[in-house]
């Protein structure tokens, strides 16, 4: 998952957010001050998100003809239109999702000492601390990150695996299987969903990479300055994402201009297309800017996986999603180089997918 950079870079001390909150609950130190274009605007009128779509992953399932066929038809208009949706039913047991949200808060409750023997090595991005920072001049976001490569084995990185809670790995282990298999039959109907043989994902993808990241938020005293984290789309064909109980609503998505929070909602899961789909799809699904904001007394985790085919495949639209119409929008690549080239770039919104995008001279 994190290719070591090959250039130098120097960026400069990162305080550690918890710590600066536990030492001066009220001060915003300058680097994570954000520019006054980037600050979101929390007293704009935020849109009301009961419209983000939710699927109810067992009448894709099990439901009878009609009831498949209509879910069949939501999860397309979802992905069409929005990008993002919540699943519900979607079969994981609850006892997994509340241990692992309760051991990725245990590690971040952990001592700073303790969680630095996982240190996330700048310009990386597995282990504990804050990604996609790679010059002293860049603005930081409100989060702690803690990631890890989970699959397939050769991209684990197991001195970062941590020992503390005793419990994690194996819970992780346990989480992370649950919600591989959940990937697999989503992109199924996501196929179906297109038109294609539910099949086709599954493998064109070969062995699917798989990584988790928690993103820890602690309270912030001016949440009209900071940024959780910053807006981007997410590199990976799919992106799973818990939201945390107890937590303040805090992810954001880019919609027609317009910021929208996601609610979280008991017991379900958000779904988000990433880049690898919108290429596939030749941008008929397409990742969608989403970024997370703070809140001034309530702190906030997510618990998010990116599922990925293999480094190895070369990429581009697929033929049955490009005619005259749908002229090709985007260049064969190999997935291996995209994934390098997204971890090597500050978060900029849909920036990095210009390493795709073919110019077209028409008005589409
Ligand atoms: C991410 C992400 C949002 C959140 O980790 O890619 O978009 O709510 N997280 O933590
Ligand atoms: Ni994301």
């Amino acid at each position: 998952m994190a290719p070591v950079p090959t250039f130098p870079i120097n960026v400069g001390h990162i305080d550690d957010v918890q710590e600066l909150n536990k030492a001066k609950p009220t001060t915003v130190p300058e680097r994570f001050v954000q520019d006054m274009a980037d600050r979101p605007k929390l007293t704009a009128n935020i849109a009301s998100s009961s419209d983000i779509p939710i699927i109810d992953l067992s009448k894709l399932m099990k439901g009878d003809k009609d009831e498949h066929f209509s879910e069949v038809m939501q999860l397309k208009t979802a992905c069409e239109e929005w990008g993002f949706f919540q699943v519900l039913n979607h079969g994981i047991d609850l006892n997994v999702l509340e241990t692992m949200e309760k051991v990725a808060k245990d590690f971040f409750m952990l001592p700073l000492h303790e969680k630095q023997k996982y240190p996330m090595a700048p310009g990386t991005v597995q282990g504990y601390g804050q990604a996609f920072v790679f010059s002293e001049n860049q603005k930081l976001d409100w989060c702690n990150m803690f990631a890890l490569g989970v699959e397939p084995p050769c991209i684990r990185n197991p001195k970062l695996w941590p020992s503390n809670p005793t419990n994690f790995s194996e819970i992780l282990e346990i989480y992370s299987k649950e919600i591989r298999k959940l990937c697999k039959i989503l992109l199924k109907y996501i196929a179906v969903s297109l038109g294609l043989k539910g099949e086709v994902f599954e493998e064109m993808f070969r062995v699917a990479v798989q990584a988790v990241r928690m993103n820890y938020y602690p309270p912030c005293s001016r949440p009209d300055l900071v940024l959780g984290l910053s807006p981007h789309s997410d590199g990976s064909a799919l992106t799973v994402l818990q939201q945390g109980k107890d937590s303040s609503v805090g992810l954001q998505i880019l919609k027609d201009q317009t910021w929208l929070p996601v609610q979280p909602i008991p017991n379900a899961l958000v779904i988000n297309i990433g880049d690898t789909l919108e290429v596939l799809t030749n941008g008929k699904y397409k990742s969608v800017e989403h970024r997370a904001v703070t809140h001034k007394e309530k702190d906030r985790l997510s618990i998010v996986t990116f599922y990925a085919p293999s480094y190895e495949i070369e990429l581009g639209p697929m033929p049955e999603l490009v005619d005259e119409k749908n002229p090709c929008r985007y260049r064969r690549y190999n997935h291996g180089e995209y994934s390098k080239h997204y971890v090597t770039n500050k978060l900029q919104g849909k920036r990095t997918l210009e390493f795709a995008k073919i110019q077209l001279n028409t008005s589409n």
